[in-house]
């Protein structure tokens, strides 16, 4: 999965920052590969997130800090790898944040990020979006399209050039998706997404309505198992 690709960077003994750092599943494999002289700071805006990655920590092996990676709360030079993992999207200011990232890398430190393509190479959300503008508002849609919305694979090469990063490399990568039916795909998106809140609201008759018109707007992603797509993802690695 992805989480593996970025985590997997990091090597023995590196001081690695989780940028971004949701619930924390990037920053604690990360963990398992620095271990056990390097070490690992997960960062986030959202203090609940914060939260649920320390539980989520038994081992204790994280630092946990809320902290906004367009103002990143550490010295020049703290860190040799920045991971990033689908987060660049969310950020208002991105030209901030990548000065920020630069800063805090020690010389010929790296960053390393994960970046979903747009829609359009992601069709089955394309379509699910559809369904959601249908039958839950153009909010809800727009709120799964959002994650699609970066800045593109020159976008990216731009902004990190323009931002000093060196040696840039970008990967583009197809992962097989599936689940055992369109009902499970929503669920489990909104499960992992903040469609939790505004679906959870929908009354029984209007999700039951949503997930037909899913089941057959998704029957181009559909075989005897269930849904089938490929995700898109674009890793993209530099150097300060
Ligand atoms: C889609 S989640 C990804 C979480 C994690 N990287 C993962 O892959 O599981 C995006 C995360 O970025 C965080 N985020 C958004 N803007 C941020 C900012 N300016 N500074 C730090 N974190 C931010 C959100 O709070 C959220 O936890």
């Amino acid at each position: 999965m992805e989480i593996q690709r970025t985590a997997r960077r990091a090597a023995l003994g590196e001081r690695v920052l989780d940028a971004g750092c949701g619930t924390g599943i990037v920053a604690r494999t990360a963990a398992l590969h620095v271990a056990p002289d390097g070490s690992v700071v997960g960062v986030d805006t959202d203090e609940g997130m914060i939260a649920e990655a320390r539980r989520l920590d038994t081992a204790g092996e994280v630092t946990w800090k809320v902290g906004d990676l367009e103002r990143l709360p550490f010295d020049d030079g703290a860190f040799d790898l920045v991971l990033i993992e689908q987060v660049l999207q969310f950020i208002p200011n991105r030209e901030r944040a990548l000065a920020e990232v630069r800063r805090v890398l020690a010389s010929g430190g790296r960053v390393v990020l994960a970046l979903l393509r747009d829609l359009e190479f992601n069709r089955s959300y394309k379509v699910l979006a559809a369904v959601l503008d249908r039958h839950a508002g153009a909010e809800v849609g727009d709120m799964m399209r959002s994650p699609f919305a970066g800045p593109g694979a020159e976008g990216i090469f731009e902004e990190l050039t323009r931002a000093g990063f060196r040696e840039i490399g970008i990967r583009h990568d197809v992962l097989d998706v599936r689940y055992p039916s369109p009902a499970e795909y929503l669920r489990q998106e909104a499960a992992s997404s903040p469609l939790a809140g505004p679906l959870g609201e929908l009354d029984d008759r209007t999700l039951q309505a949503l997930i037909a018109d899913l089941d057959d707007a998704l029957a181009p992603f559909t075989d005897d198992t269930g849904v089938v797509f490929p995700m898109e993802t674009y890793f993209v690695s530099g150097y300060r």
